[in-house]
Parts: structure tokens; sequence; C-alpha cells
């Protein structure tokens, strides 16, 4: 411990991918989970849709209009329409070989070797996609993956209360915008282990009541180095960021 961490106590933190690693590649694309996995994130996350023939990929938004070159609903193209799209040129031609992943192409390449925190953006489809996933995770850690590196967040409490019914085993967590009163987590009767917190609305206080409830907290989605220094101030667990604060050169997405 160096003398200035003795002045300042900056809490060490879970470092998450927001993602991939969008400072260098592509969001969700295999192109951002490499660079996350080699250049020193623990944790990588990622968003996810259903196809037309139900299959579960991973994109942010429900349209495909902003990341490919293509255009339509995520939930209206079938896995061999999605696959067909280039994911990367937008964001650099060198990246013009990236496809919209599958999740189950993820979880081979990735489970077991980083944490995978999985974003369920729900929508109508909500039902089919949580079954979906919790067999397919369940599937992972019958090969071998540990549970606890395959977490599932959502702004969703139906689709994490959906999930949890199928598969109890993988930590769950609560993406909110703004802190929530904590006694309300009881209503849920859901076993949320974490909760994802838009950064500018922590504050110490909610924060150690937060830990006094038993919650890990990560921020969301950190891009300044002021920001970094804030939440390790604040005592974040992890930090969900779209670069490493090491990093001197920024290419930020918001
Ligand atoms: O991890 C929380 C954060 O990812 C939520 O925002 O829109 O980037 O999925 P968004
Ligand atoms: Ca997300």
């Amino acid at each position: 411990c160096s003398s200035f961490q003795w002045l300042f106590p900056y809490k060490n933190y879970t470092k998450i991918a927001h993602r991939g690693d969008v400072a260098q590649a592509p969001e969700n694309t295999m192109a951002a989970f490499h660079s996350a996995l080699n250049n020193g994130f623990d944790v990588i996350e990622l968003d996810i849709h259903l196809s037309k023939d139900k299959k579960i990929v991973v994109i942010h938004d429900a349209s495909v209009n902003r990341t490919t070159n293509g255009e339509g609903l995520v939930n209206d193209m079938t896995i061999a329409e999605l696959q067909k799209l280039n994911a990367g040129s937008w964001y650099s031609q060198h990246f013009s070989e990236e496809k919209i992943p599958l999740l189950q192409e993820v979880l081979d390449e990735f489970a077991g070797k980083i944490v995978l925190l999985i974003e369920i953006k729900a929508g109508a489809e909500t039902p089919e996609i949580v079954e979906q996933l919790a067999n397919q995770l369940k599937q992972t850690v019958n090969a071998g993956v540990p549970a606890k590196m395959l977490q599932i967040q959502s702004f969703h409490i139906d689709a994490l209360k959906q999930f949890t019914e199928r598969a109890p085993d993988f930590p769950i967590g609560l993406v909110l915008s703004t802190p929530i009163n904590l006694i309300q987590m009881y209503s849920y009767k859901t076993e949320i282990s974490f909760l994802s917190i838009h950064y500018s609305n922590l504050t110490q206080s909610f924060i150690q009541q937060a830990k006094h409830y038993g919650y890990t907290i990560y921020a969301w989605t950190i891009v300044t180095p002021l920001q970094f220094k804030q939440m390790q101030l604040l005592g974040v667990d992890g930090i969900i960021s779209n670069n490493l604060e090491r990093r001197e050169e920024n290419r930020y997405f918001a």
C-alpha cells in the first residue's frame, strides 16, 4: 500500500467491461470480448435479445440499425438474417468481419475464463428468452463452469423472477437508474445479490445501507478519470466502464 493510497483510501473494485472493451472494439462483438479478456478486465457485461427463430443473440438495442449495416428489429429477423450483417464497420473498417454473436458462441469461447454479466433486455419476449437463457446456462454449468461466473442482470424484476424460478443458482442483479428503498427489495421475494446503479445517483449513505443489507454494488457507466476516483471513494464493489481507468487514450461511448 503506497502512502498515496493511505491518504486516499480508494477501494479496489471489480473491473467490468461495458458491452466488452468498447474503447478498443465495437460493442457486444467477439472482438470487444477478446479485448476485455486480454487487457485486464475481470468481467464482461453484455446485452441479449431473442431472434425471430428463438435464439439468443448478443446486441444492445432492440433494432440492428445503430450497430450494423442492416435495418429492422432483432425479434423480426432470423439468425441467418442477423448473422449476415456487418456489426463492426460502423466503428472502424478494421472490424468489418465482426458479426452479431450468438450467446452460445460467447459462452463457448469465454465462460469459465472470465465472469460474464448478462443483461436481459426484456420485452414482450421475456418468458421465452428467460427459459432459453436458463437452459443454456445450466448446460454451461454441467460442462464444468462455476455458476458464480455467470451473472444475470436486468432492469426488469419480472425477468429476474422468472429466471430464478428456472435457475436458482446464478447471481442475480437488478439494474436501476436511481437507488431504491431497500425495504422494497423484500417485496420482490427474489434473491437479488447485487444492484447495478447509475453512478450519478449513488451516495455514501445508500452504499452503507446496501452493504448493511448484504448487497454488492456496481456503478454504471463510468467514463472519465474523475468518475473512477469518485466511485472508488464511495466504495462501490464494481465499476462498469467504457475503458480501463489506467488507459491514457480514450474513445468513449455513452
Ligand atoms: O450494466 C448496466 C448498463 O449496462 C445499463 O445500461 O443501456 O448500457 O445496457 P445499458
Ligand atoms: Ca447493458
